[in-house]
């Protein structure tokens, strides 16, 4: 695995990949590798001879009250684990390579990105799709990997590269689980043992509605009740939002089909955890 820390050794990196026949798939992160990350790198593996592990805490896509400086920052590990599951480029680029000077352009997402985290987190999205759209500029992969788990993210992503007709395909992979359902994250290593114990909630109430659709119900206002009772188990759960939306445009529906997609935010302590279910996907969780 090759470690390049500036844009002319990436692109000769990547150039060299090409010359050999190879294609390209690219996964973007913030480090702090897990399981889940480790999941798309093997997809982009599964398509492509060469595939690209970006390492970036991006500030753009921090607000200042966010927890930027205390974002895990663990290079060494992450590096460690990322050459034996098939990165072939990992790019860590410092802020002053991906931020150079002034800049005036940004790419900022229409009215669809001002719900749930858009509304919580104002201007994160665009943040977001701004390095996105550098990234993507600067590896031009074949293919780039992202997580549902972030699925307002990845659906304002696959937006971008269609209406700035960005030329790479956008690959959407699974949600990455711990066994007692918890969905992977970065995040989760500031979880003591209490907030980790309650933090089950965000995914029991996912089963919940998902149980309840799967045995016919339809009606999203009485399955989401289900749900938010799920979570008031929990008295250190803060609820953010628990809905039901639609695939397209992640916009609340009153009656639930198949392909809608469950969401939950919610607060323990000073720790935001997402979490979100496609409905007809089977979901198992130990209660
Ligand atoms: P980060 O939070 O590091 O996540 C990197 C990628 O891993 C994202 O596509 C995310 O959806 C995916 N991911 C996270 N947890 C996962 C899980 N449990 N299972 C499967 N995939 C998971 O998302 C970002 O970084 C940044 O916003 C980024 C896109 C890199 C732009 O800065």
């Amino acid at each position: 695995m090759e470690v390049v820390r500036d844009v002319a050794l990436l692109r000769a990196a990547v150039a060299a990949a090409r010359d050999r026949g190879e294609r390209v798939g690219f996964v973007p992160t913030m480090g702090a590798l897990h399981d889940g990350h480790l999941s798309l790198i093997d997809r982009a593996r599964a398509q492509c001879g060469c595939v690209v592990l970006s390492i970036f805490v991006n500030p753009l896509q921090f607000a200042p009250t966010d927890d930027l400086a205390k974002y895990p920052r663990t290079e060494r590990d992450d590096l460690a684990v990322a050459g034996p599951c098939g990165v072939t480029i990992a790019f860590v680029p410092g802020v002053e390579v991906m931020y150079p000077g002034t800049r005036i352009v940004s790419v900022v997402p229409e009215r669809m990105a001002d719900r749930w985290e858009g509304a919580l987190r104002p201007g994160h999205f665009a943040g977001v799709l701004t390095v996105v759209a550098k990234l993507l500029n600067l590896v031009q992969p074949d293919v780039a990997v992202f997580g549902q788990k972030d699925l307002q993210q990845a659906s304002l992503i696959r937006a971008m590269v269609r209406d700035l007709d960005i030329p790479v395909v956008v690959d959407i992979a699974p949600i990455i689980r711990e066994v007692d359902g918890l969905a992977m994250s970065s995040r989760n290593r500031y979880l003591d043992t209490d907030a980790r114990r309650a933090a089950r909630a965000l995914s029991r109430s996912l089963m919940t509605i998902a149980n309840s659709f799967a045995s016919g119900n339809r009606e999203v206002r009485a399955m989401i009740a289900e749900g938010e009772a799920c979570l008031r188990t929990e008295a250190s759960v803060q609820a953010d939002y628990l809905s039901v939306v639609d695939p397209d445009r992640l916009e609340p529906v009153t009656s639930a089909a198949t392909g809608d997609y469950v969401i939950v935010a919610a607060r323990i302590g000073a720790t935001r955890l997402l979490d979100n279910h496609r409905l007809g996907d089977s979901l198992t969780v130990p209660s």
